[in-house]
């Protein structure tokens, strides 16, 4: 979903150059332990590693209110059930909800509410859709699970920023104007839906540049067409930070265009869908609680081969950061693209969503 050049940046830790005689002592035990427990076969036969990752909190929330924000968009505020605080979050954040069903979907966080302490997420109904029409279904008091926040989105400090935003795409980027607002930053905002009583947030978007030198530029298919890409990013500065959230096209359509129309514009995007498998080479996953072998194809990810075995094979993101499609891995030649797992963990696990392999090897999986 993220383009590299908005990768969060892991920190690593320091190497220690005279570590004392209880770091060398516990290093010992580490190195026995390993070649004892962690690097002994037999161990892992009985026992392979399956990775798990939690990232942040998990807490009950109750849906405090619905609110009808535009035709196919409902926003819903969330309050806290055990008494504690909300965590706390930056713009571009977005947190795990597991719904009354099981199911689990990611929304961005949707600008700070009205409401102190609370969070606020906004979902556009896809009829066809599993999850949207249940949340549409939801109503006050609702109870649900929030996982998070993270965020895989960092909104950097900038002199100017000029932000893109596709119809239900606003919502992380009305938590960066909230922000830009509020460190008076100069911003300018391009909002592109469907038409405008699709589009969730305008009177809010409106209030936070009256007043200012800040531009909130409104466009809709049925009375401007698509986006002109090249007048979009006319509205840069030469120090501007662009911010996209929307369709994948929309994305790359602008960043392919930065060097010809706005070179020296840094370029931060967020996207809705998985982008597409690019390098691909083929490859073949062992599973190895079966020896089923699952080739998967140069244009395909592991994922989607694997759940063609394996169809309640669990997934989130799709897009390497949440950590939900990590399994265990006895043996092979992966080619991590995944920001899920640390350094020390990528000989032990794989993140089916991004992650490959060496062209034409095999990969021994824990599935
Ligand atoms: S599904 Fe989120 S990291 Fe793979």
């Amino acid at each position: 979903m993220t383009v590299p050049d908005s990768r969060p940046v892991r920190p690593v830790a320091e190497p220690v150059e005279n570590p004392s005689l209880s770091l060398r002592a516990l290093n010992a035990i580490a190195h026995v332990y390993a070649k004892a427990v962690s690097e002994n076969p037999v161990v892992q036969k009985v026992s392979p590693a399956r990775p798990q990752r939690f990232a942040g909190y998990e807490f009950p929330v109750r849906v405090e209110a619905v609110v009808d924000e535009a035709d196919g968009v409902k926003s819903l505020t969330l309050a806290r059930t055990d008494g504690k605080r909300m965590p706390g979050w930056l713009p571009g954040a977005h947190i795990d909800v597991t719904l009354p069903s099981g199911r689990r979907r990611q929304y961005s966080l949707a600008g700070k509410p009205p409401v102190e302490d609370r969070y606020r997420i906004a979902v556009r109904r896809i009829d066809d859709g599993l999850v949207s029409p249940e949340i549409h279904a939801l109503s006050e008091g609702a109870e649900l699970t929030v996982r998070g926040p993270r965020n895989a989105f960092p909104m950097a400090a900038e002199e100017h920023y000029l932000f893109v935003a596709a119809g239900i795409g606003i919502t992380p980027i009305l938590g960066m104007i909230q922000a830009a607002a509020a460190a008076r930053a100069d911003w300018t905002l391009y909002y592109h839906g469907r038409t405008r009583d699709s589009m969730p947030f305008l009177a809010e978007l409106e209030a936070l540049a009256a007043g200012t030198d800040n531009t909130v530029i409104v466009a809709s298919d049925d009375l401007d067409g698509v986006p002109h890409i090249d007048s979009v990013l006319r509205l840069a500065r030469e120090d501007s930070a662009l911010y996209v959230c929307g369709p994948i096209g929309l994305s790359l359509a602008l960043r392919d265009r930065i060097p010809a129309v706005a070179p020296g514009v840094k370029f931060h995007t967020e996207l809705f869908s998985p982008a597409p498998v690019v390098d691909g080479k083929p490859f073949a996953i062992r599973l190895s609680t079966t020896d089923e072998v699952v080739q998967v194809g140069a244009t395909e990810t592991a994922l989607d081969a694997v759940r063609r075995a394996r169809p309640d094979q669990a997934f989130s993101c799709r897009q390497g950061f949440c950590g939900a499609c990590i399994v265990g891995m006895r043996s092979g030649a992966p080619v991590h693209r995944d920001r899920a797992l640390r350094p020390d963990e990528q000989g032990t696990a794989f993140a089916l969503c991004v992650s490959r392999a060496d062209a034409d090897s095999e990969l021994v999986l824990d599935i």
